[in-house]
C-alpha cells in the first residue's frame, strides 16, 4: 500500500511533464506572435502599392546573401516554423487528452466552467486555425490562385502583388479570411495571457489584467491590421 501511494503517478514519468508541454506551447506560441506580426506588417505594404510589396517579398528572399543562398533565410524560418507548429500540435494534443481523461465533472465551480470555456474554444478554433493555415498555404505558396482570367502565370509568378490583389476581388475569400482572421484574434488573446501564466508573469491581479490587456491588444492589432489589406483591395482602395 504505502509503495503504491510513494509511486510518482505514471503520466509524469511516462513521458514530458504536463508543465513541460505547456512550456513547449508557450514558447512555439510566441514565436507564432512574432512571426504573425511581420507577415502582418509585410502584407500591409501592399497599401504602399506595387513596388513596394514586390520588393518587400523580393527582399526577403535576398535576405543574408551572399553568405545564405536565395531563400535560405526564408527556408530557415520555414524550417523553424514547421518545427514549432509540429511542437505546439503535440503539446496541444497531449493536454487535451490528459485533460479528457483527468476530467472530474461533478465538483466543478463556475470559475472551471468559465476557463472550460476558453480551453475548448483553444482547442476547436486551434483545429480551425490549422485547416485555414493548410488553406492558405495551397492557396499561395504551393499552389498559387488560378487568375488566368486576370493575368498570366508569369506575372502571378514575378507578382505578388497582382495574386494578392486578384484573390481578394473576391468577396467569398475575404468573408473566409475575415473569419479566419477573428479565429486567429480570439486564439491570440487567451493564447498570450496562457503563455504568460505558464512562464510565471501572472503572480498577482495586477499582472493578470496586465497580461489580459495585452492579449487583447495584440490580437486587436492583428486582426485588424491582417484585415486592412483584403478590405482595401475588395472596396477598390488599393487595386490595380
Ligand atoms: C489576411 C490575412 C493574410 C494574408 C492576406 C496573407 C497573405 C499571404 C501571402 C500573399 C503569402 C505568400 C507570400 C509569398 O509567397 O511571398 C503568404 C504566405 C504565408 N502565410 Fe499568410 N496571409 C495572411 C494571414 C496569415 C496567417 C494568419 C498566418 C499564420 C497563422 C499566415 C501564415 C503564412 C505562412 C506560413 C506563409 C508561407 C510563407 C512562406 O512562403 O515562407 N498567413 N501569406
Amino acid at each position: 500500500m504505502a509503495s503504491s501511494t510513494l509511486t510518482a503517478p505514471k503520466r509524469t514519468t511516462g513521458g514530458r511533464s504536463s508543465i513541460g508541454l505547456k512550456f513547449l506551447m508557450a514558447a512555439s506560441g510566441l514565436l507564432f506572435v512574432l512571426y504573425v506580426l511581420l507577415h502582418m506588417y509585410g502584407n500591409l505594404k501592399v497599401l504602399a502599392g506595387e513596388e513596394a510589396f514586390n520588393d518587400y517579398a523580393h527582399h526577403l528572399r535576398t535576405l543574408g546573401e551572399p553568405m545564405l543562398p536565395y531563400s535560405g533565410f526564408l527556408w530557415a524560418f520555414r524550417l523553424l516554423l514547421i518545427v514549432a507548429l509540429v511542437t505546439h500540435v503535440y503539446a496541444a494534443l497531449t493536454l487535451w487528452s490528459r485533460a479528457r481523461s483527468a476530467r472530474t465533472t461533478r465538483y466543478q465551480v463556475k470559475k472551471a466552467v468559465t476557463a472550460s470555456f476558453a480551453s475548448r474554444w483553444m482547442r476547436w478554433g486551434g483545429v480551425a486555425l490549422l485547416l485555414f493555415i493548410i488553406f492558405h498555404l495551397l492557396h499561395f505558396t504551393l499552389l498559387k490562385p488560378d487568375l488566368s482570367d486576370r493575368f498570366t502565370a508569369e506575372e502571378i509568378k514575378a507578382s505578388p502583388y497582382d495574386m494578392v490583389v486578384g484573390s481578394f476581388e473576391n468577396p467569398l475569400l475575404v468573408l473566409l479570411y475575415t473569419l479566419a482572421m477573428i479565429a486567429l484574434g480570439l486564439h491570440l488573446m487567451h493564447g498570450v495571457w496562457s503563455a504568460a501564466q505558464t512562464l510565471g508573469a501572472t503572480g498577482t491581479p495586477a499582472k493578470a489584467r496586465l497580461w489580459q490587456t495585452v492579449g487583447k491588444i495584440i490580437a486587436a492589432v492583428v486582426v485588424v491590421g491582417f484585415l486592412i489589406p483584403p478590405f482595401a483591395i475588395l472596396l477598390n482602395i488599393v487595386g490595380k
